[in-house]
């Protein structure tokens, strides 16, 4: 037997400032899968993960919710991690860069870089916002394009003719966070001497650490020759202080990969067995695989280990690189509703039914996926439910009924099991080289031929006859046995299922060699039904809450979650554009729930001289609606009607807040008249 591999395995680090979606999701059930994968071999296998806590983004959004940028990453990393357990993605660990394991390390990884001279200092020019007294990242810059003159672009690129240019050569420039007109100015920037690193990556890229599309992209970056890095940020920023540099904070991507060592020695506070120097010294024996979107292949393959590499550290055995998920063959889309979050999925349907399309559509190339949801339903019903199911639900009733649920000994069909046994190691070798699809396909053409032989066998109809009964259990007995192999075979794809496969077995967890034995002899337990089959309706209703997602976010006035929102802070506007607003009291007359939908009450609101039918997404702060009526609001009264699928909605209401429970619907003070303008 050889050696268990020590194996440490990240996937990219959320921010910490967003919702999860099924794009995301593409990418943490691939990790998943295949540490799953490895554990199942007895491999020691260690899976972290954090949220990507720092920069501007954050800090600004933490400002605009009234709330530290400390509370505001508790919030969302509650939320992640409850999205990741529901979609069974089981991190070892999943902490945050925000932390004092991660201010040591980058800290300890810079530096060790200064000191060996690959860290350099100059001065660089940018656009700074007076008003708010900070530096503005090019997306937090608007103005004329100087190609097309499209107005309302940002500082590096025009949305309308496509054009990048510097933001200096943005016409009427304007700070997204203040409104007010940006200055030019000076400031000390710290860099990486990335050059000082070109022999190595040149060499590192090629020795079989990344797919070959990735590193023939790479390839042109470093024939083009490499530029320094620019790692420091002035204050005000969200991050930590450069050691020895008051007011200069590492950039974001400086200490996200650092979170990935930051995560596991986090986790080696608590698991006394791992050694985190011997993961990570240089020379390390252990296996070190990040798993990565293509968006950020330079910081993964070119920064990262150039860094590592400089102070004295292991680098990656390999980058794993993987292609963009698209729905139903287009870019996700708030307004088709194809943009869907963890958290509506979950809402509506089995996390199963997606780790296996995902599973079956992954190959190991870059090429983007696509969930395409009629082939999506097809797909799961007719595999999971009409195949691999399907063969324990024709099998067990026979065997409790005729046999009191022992499974008889004797191998009924020995080419099948040679067939099973054969394509073990092909299977295994798919996993490991992470083409999940062929390691289906194989797995599904077992499953096809199993079905085969049970229907050409036909125990049902040999149950009728007298005489067959030996016949009949030694049939079925061979079918739970094929069942039991394809659910080893599937176990990091569908835990869940196995888990339930192993209960009705009876049998201890089952682990990747267990496939080479059977069972005989053995007692099973009374069969349930282990998975039901996709109701296309639930899809449907799903595509319709994601775009109640994106109307609740809109409606939910004035503070959405930031997402949608299309400036990064709304700008300045002139007292006119105020003035424009037609503000009410509103008396809430009647307020109901909407069939159909999660996220939105429908008010019937009182102005006066008329009544207002409008959609409001507060249900998840007023889950008892009628507490709501006969009390005043805020309305804005001249908002275009806008036509839902429940209804015309002919305004919105005001309220405070970040979400969910915690929407404060405003109201003023005793005395006010319903219809009564606010000034
Ligand atoms: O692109 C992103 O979403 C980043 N938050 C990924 C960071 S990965 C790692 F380097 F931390
Ligand atoms: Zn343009």
């Amino acid at each position: 037997m050889s050696e268990p591999r020590q194996i440490l395995v990240t996937s990219a680090l959320p921010y910490a400032n967003g919702s999860i979606h099924l794009g995301h999701m593409l990418e943490y059930i691939q990790t998943d899968m295949w540490v799953r994968f490895q554990k199942l071999r007895g491999n020691q296998c260690i899976y972290v993960c954090a949220d990507d806590a720092h920069g501007s983004a954050i800090m600004l959004r933490a400002e605009k919710e009234g709330i530290t940028p400390e509370q505001l990453i508790a919030n969302v990393q509650a939320e992640h991690s409850s999205d990741f357990a529901d979609f069974l993605v089981d991190f070892d660990n999943f902490h945050s860069t925000h932390s004092d394991e991660n201010r040591e390390l980058s800290e300890l990884i810079y530096t060790r870089l200064r000191d060996a001279g690959h860290i350099a200092t100059r001065s660089v020019t940018q656009y700074f916002d007076p008003e708010k007294g900070m530096f503005l990242a090019d997306r937090f810059i608007k103005g004329t394009c100087p190609k097309c003159a499209a107005e309302d672009q940002y500082g590096d690129n025009c949305e309308k003719c496509g054009a990048t240019y510097a933001p200096t050569e943005l016409k009427n420039p304007k700070s997204a966070i203040s409104g007010a007109t940006p200055v030019l100015r000076d400031s000390q920037h710290f860099f990486f001497k990335l050059p000082d690193f070109q022999a190595m990556l040149q060499q590192w890229t090629r020795s079989g650490t990344l797919q070959e599309a990735v590193a023939n992209k790479l390839a042109e970056w470093l024939d083009a020759g490499l530029q320094e890095w620019d790692i420091s940020r002035d204050a005000p920023y969200f991050g930590f202080e450069i050691p020895g540099e008051p007011g200069k904070y590492f950039y974001v991507w400086l200490d996200a990969p650092i979170g990935y060592m930051a995560s596991f020695k986090n986790l080696c506070a608590r698991r006394p067995e791992l050694d985190f120097d011997a993961f990570w010294n240089e020379g390390s024996k252990a296996e070190l695989y990040h798993f990565i979107g293509k968006d950020i292949v330079n910081f993964h393959a070119l920064f990262w280990p150039a860094m590592l590499e400089g102070a004295g550290l292991r680098k990656p055995t390999a980058v794993n690189v993987h292609g963009y998920l698209t729905v139903n063959g287009a870019k996700m889309s708030k307004s088709r509703g194809t943009f869907i979050k963890a958290r509506t999925y979950l809402d509506h349907l089995q996390p199963e039914y997606l780790r296996y399309y995902y599973a079956a559509k992954l190959g190991r190339g870059v090429d983007d996926l696509d969930l395409n949801l009629e082939d999506f339903v097809q797909k799961v019903n007719s595999d999971l439910v009409g195949k691999v199911v399907n063969i324990a639900s024709r099998c067990a009733g026979f065997i409790h009924k005729g046999n009191a649920g022992v499974m008889v000994a004797g191998d009924a069909a020995p080419e099948l099991t040679e067939a099973f046994l054969a394509a073990a190691p092909l299977i295994a070798e798919a996993y490991e080289s992470r083409d999940f699809g062929r390691a289906m396909r194989e797995i599904m053409a077992l499953a096809d031929r199993a079905n085969a032989w049970i229907a050409d066998k036909a125990p049902w109809s040999l149950a009728k006859q007298e005489g067959k009964q030996e016949e009949v259990q030694a049939i079925c007995a061979q079918g739970i046995n094929l069942f039991r192999q394809l659910v080893i075979f599937l176990k990091p794809v569908l835990p869940l299922l196995a888990a339930d496969a192993e209960a009705f077995l009876n049998v201890a967890p089952l682990t990747w060699n267990d496939h080479q034995s059977r069972l005989e002899n053995h007692q099973l337990n009374p069969f349930k039904a282990l998975m039901s089959r996709i109701e296309p309706a639930k899809i449907e209703a799903m595509i319709a809450a994601s775009k109640e997602d994106l109307l609740a976010a809109e409606t939910q006035a004035p503070v959405g979650n930031g997402e949608l929102a299309k400036d990064p802070l709304s700008a300045e506007i002139e007292f006119d554009t105020f003035a424009a607003v037609d503000l009410r009291v509103a008396l809430i007359v009647k307020a109901q729930a909407v069939p159909g939908a999660d996220k939105l009450l429908q008010l019937t609101l009182d102005i006066g001289d008329e009544q207002r039918n409008v959609f409001s997404g507060i249900k998840s702060a007023y889950p008892d609606p009628s507490q709501l009526e006969g009390r005043l609001t805020m309305m804005v009264a001249n908002l275009k009607p806008r036509k839902m699928r429940f209804g015309v909605s002919e305004g919105m209401v005001m309220a405070a807040g970040p979400g969910g429970e915690e929407i404060y619907l405003l109201s003023p003070d005793s005395g006010a008249k319903p219809g009564q303008r606010i000034k």
